[in-house]
């Protein structure tokens, strides 16, 4: 492999080095191209083929339909680790110790709480509110509460950042549930595990005791595991460049969330199970929604398939899909919407337009039935994306603003119009 790319413009010759990535990706570096070039830029709507960063955090390989966070593959880590263990491994780049994970655990609980006055902002909504929209609210608003900006050189100040939005975003996302079906904001118990801790947070009853039940904890336990990072993503690329001019974590991750609630991104988690609700609304009719999936002319496409770089089967979406047999079985659920959604991968499978395509079910085509069959509210299933995906947005800032990266500002093509006069406006 040459350690140069050589690009002709007009006659000239222009070399560049080629990166190779410990996977043995390859990357042309041209950050020199501008400048020696005169001007010249690359043009890639949507970055199909442009890399924003290097990072040690996440592989994936979407041909072969590989995913790793730290060298750990996906279906070891939903597996045999928990949700904290991955958080800190995504971090913090090692599995903790014991150890560490206690003290990770106990540093996090010590930040459970939040300002009372958040509650307020949280009145000013309608319950009308999508969520989202609330929990992107919150999350800029912690800022009010804990002003203190990150000073990234300082390792104490960026654990103790880190630590404080673990502690107090499951309380803004079970809070945010809570206050949408008029149920009073108040705490889990530090005596829980995490995500036990979340799920109290989320369900528990004013009028009686809240009783764990394994089943739901060990699956939202896998379904955050599996939602945790995903390299430069539509969201993560959102958090990593509005960090890139220095705002703090809390914004950074606010806007995040703004990104991931769009239906193509992590949206599309309600809008698959929206979707497989008009398909049995339709009398299970999937051959309609097939034909308008792949009508040009209609704007529909078929939620939770397809995926910007698996062009194979998502991973995850493979560990959901048992997981959602096994947890609906546990549960006693018996969901027709499963069964739908089963017919409908299996034709579109079959059918050219998605083979010819490579369109696989993603992360959020099974996801949603999980969520469901747990008793979360349709509405909630992309703030659960991004509970899941908070650790790996943290870890990204994190390598991002330590590594000093400059802020991220691209380049255009202007075609637009030349140079004209200002016309008075009694000639226009
Ligand atoms: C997530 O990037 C990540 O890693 C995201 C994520 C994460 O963990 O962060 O994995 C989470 O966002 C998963 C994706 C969830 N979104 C959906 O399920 C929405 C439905 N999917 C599509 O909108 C689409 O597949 C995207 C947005 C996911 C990817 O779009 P791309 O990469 O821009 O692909 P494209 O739009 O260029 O599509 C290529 C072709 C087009 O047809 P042609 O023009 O070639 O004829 O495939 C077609 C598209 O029309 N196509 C679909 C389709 N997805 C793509 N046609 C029907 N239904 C679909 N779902």
């Amino acid at each position: 492999m040459s350690d140069k790319a050589t690009l002709e413009i007009n006659g000239e010759k222009y070399e560049f080095p080629i990166v190779v990535g410990s996977e043995n990706e390859v990357a042309i570096d041209i950050k020199a191209l501008r400048g020696s070039t005169g001007g010249v830029i690359t043009i890639d709507p949507g970055y199909k083929n442009t890399g924003s960063c290097e990072s040690a955090i996440t592989f994936l390989d979407g041909e072969k339909g590989i995913l790793r966070y730290r060298g750990y593959s996906i279906e070891e880590l939903a597996e045999k680790a928990d949700f904290l263990e991955v958080a800190y491994l995504l971090i913090f780049g090692e599995l903790p110790t014991q150890e560490e994970l206690d003290q990770f655990h106990t540093d996090i609980k010590k930040h459970a709480v939040v300002d009372d006055d958040i509650k307020k902002i949280l009145d000013a909504f309608p319950k009308s509110a999508h969520p989202m929209g609330v929990l992107a609210s919150l999350t800029s608003a912690l800022t009010a509460f804990n002003p203190t900006s990150v000073n990234v050189d300082s390792d104490e100040e960026m654990y103790n950042a880190i630590v404080r939005i673990l502690g107090k975003f499951p309380i803004l996302v079970a809070w945010t549930m809570r206050k949408k079906h008029g149920m009073p904001l108040d705490y889990g118990s530090t005596s829980l595990g995490y995500v036990e801790n979340i799920l109290h947070m989320m369900f528990k009853r004013p009028d009686e005791e809240y009783t764990q039940n394994p089943i739901l904890v060990n699956a939202l336990d896998k379904l955050l595991i599996l939602h945790a990072d995903h390299e430069q993503n539509c969201s993560t690329s959102t958090v990593r460049i509005t960090g890139s001019s220095h705002a703090g974590l809390f914004v950074s991750l606010s806007a995040g969330i703004s990104a991931l609630w769009g239906p193509l991104h992590g949206g599309a988690n309600q809008a698959v199970l929206e979707m497989l609700e008009a398909i049995k609304e339709d009398g299970g009719d999937t051959k309609k929604y097939m034909s308008k999936a792949k009508d040009k002319e209609d704007p529909f496409r078929l939620m939770g398939f397809g995926h910007r770089v698996y062009k194979n089967f998502d991973p995850r979406a493979k560990i959901i899909k048992v997981a959602a047999d096994d947890v609906l079985s546990d549960l006693g659920v018996q969901d027709p919407i499963l069964d739908i959604a089963k017919g409908l991968e299996k034709e579109a499978l079959e059918d050219p337009y998605f083979v010819d395509r490579k369109l696989y079910p993603n992360v959020d085509f099974y996801s949603g039935i999980i969520y469901r069959g747990m008793g979360i509210p349709t509405e909630m299933f992309t703030v659960m994306f991004a509970l899941g995906r908070l650790p790996g947005w943290i870890s990204q800032w994190k390598e991002m603003r330590t590594r000093k990266e400059p802020i991220g500002r691209p380049r255009q093509l202007y075609t637009g119009e030349t140079y004209r006069p200002f016309k008075d406006i009694t000639n226009r």
